[in-house]
């Protein structure tokens, strides 16, 4: 009965270990990658300052890019994550206001870190979505920088981010874009897309705009990484998903939310800028949405 005690009690303290060794490790292996300084070549744009340029930047900022969504309605900053195992995410203050780093930013700054997700002193910034604003053309992104600059200052404190077991797993795994530093294309830059009611300029907009961050890369839907379980996944936006839409379906889809039959859409799909977006916009991604491949739900 000792023996058999002891064996137990050996084998229970064996578990143990291992879970504290394998919990430091993946601390230790996923902080290493967190703490990667990253050298970007500075990229200078030249900032607009005519008024036609303001409301063209307040437009990419907040019908097409969204930063709002995350850095809140004002820009001053705001919590967006706040699931401590996974991770508690809160996008800076981009306010001239205390708290924000607008006041310190330089144009170069704000490039490095819209398109590289790359702060000042080099740090990789966690999970802002660069890999879709790496997109950007110089054009857009200096009016959004200028509106940016524009906006007024907001006195608020960012809270400190955290990164929990689960989350650090997830990266390691591959299953989560914490640094997308490490994924951007920092050699190239985009070439222009030319405004128009066309199938590149509707492929454009569904990157900027955040469409395959959250509906995938091949935009056939399925679980947004690093979001809790209990959201809803993103839909299919290939023909397999929306392949019954007309283009009127398509168009209150993303100003009213409702998706053909009245059925509403789950207010995660941010339809408060969507609905921003104007006709011509609307009609080339719709364009641009009926020539990518049919994939089935959440297929690559
Ligand atoms: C999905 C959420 C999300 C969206 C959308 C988003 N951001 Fe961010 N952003 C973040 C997070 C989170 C951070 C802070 C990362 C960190 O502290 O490591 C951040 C950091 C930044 C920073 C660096 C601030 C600093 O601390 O030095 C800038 C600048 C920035 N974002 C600008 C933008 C702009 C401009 C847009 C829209 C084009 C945008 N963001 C959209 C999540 C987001
Ligand atoms: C923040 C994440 C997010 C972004 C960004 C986003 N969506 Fe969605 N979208 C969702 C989710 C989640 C659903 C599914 C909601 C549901 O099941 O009710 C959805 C549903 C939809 C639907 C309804 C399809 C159906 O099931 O009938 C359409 C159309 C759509 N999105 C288009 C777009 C387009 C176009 C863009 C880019 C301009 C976009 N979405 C950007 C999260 C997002």
């Amino acid at each position: 009965m000792k023996k058999i005690l002891r064996a137990a009690a050996w084998a229970v303290g064996g578990v143990v270990v291992l879970v504290i060794v394998a919990g430091g490790t993946l601390y230790f292996v996923s902080q290493r990658r967190l703490d990667h300084r990253w050298t970007v070549a500075a990229h200078s744009v030249s900032i607009p300052t005519d008024s036609l340029a303001l409301v063209r930047g307040k437009h990419m900022a907040v019908a097409i890019s969204k930063c709002g969504d995350c850095h809140g309605a004002d820009f001053g900053g705001a919590q967006f994550i706040d699931a401590p195992p996974v991770a508690r995410l809160y996008a800076t203050n981009l306010t001239r206001g205390n708290g924000g780093i607008g006041a310190a930013y330089t144009d170069l700054d704000w490039e490095r870190a819209i398109r590289h997700a790359v702060r000042p002193n080099g740090d990789g910034l966690l999970f802002m979505p660069s890999l879709e604003y790496e997109w950007l053309s110089d054009e857009d992104l200096a009016a959004m920088i200028a509106y940016l600059k524009s906006v007024p200052p907001v006195d608020r404190e960012s809270v400190p981010n955290s990164i929990g077991p689960i989350g650090r797993a997830l990266y390691l795994k591959g299953d989560l874009v914490l640094v997308p530093a490490e994924q951007v294309n920092h050699d190239t830059h985009p070439a222009p897309v030319p405004m128009a009611v066309s199938v590149e300029y509707g492929r454009y907009l569904a990157n900027v705009g955040g469409c395959t961050g959250c509906h995938g890369p091949g935009l056939s839907g399925g679980k947004i990484p690093g979001t809790p379980p209990d959201w809803k996944p993103a839909s299919n936006l290939t023909p397999a998903g929306i392949g019954h839409y007309a283009e009127e379906d398509f168009f209150r889809a993303l100003r009213e939310g409702i998706r053909p039959g009245n059925v509403p859409i789950d207010t995660l799909m941010p339809v408060r800028a969507t609905k921003q977006m104007t006709d011509d916009e609307i009609r080339a991604l719709w364009m641009y949405l009926k020539t990518v491949p049919s994939k089935p739900f959440g297929g690559r």
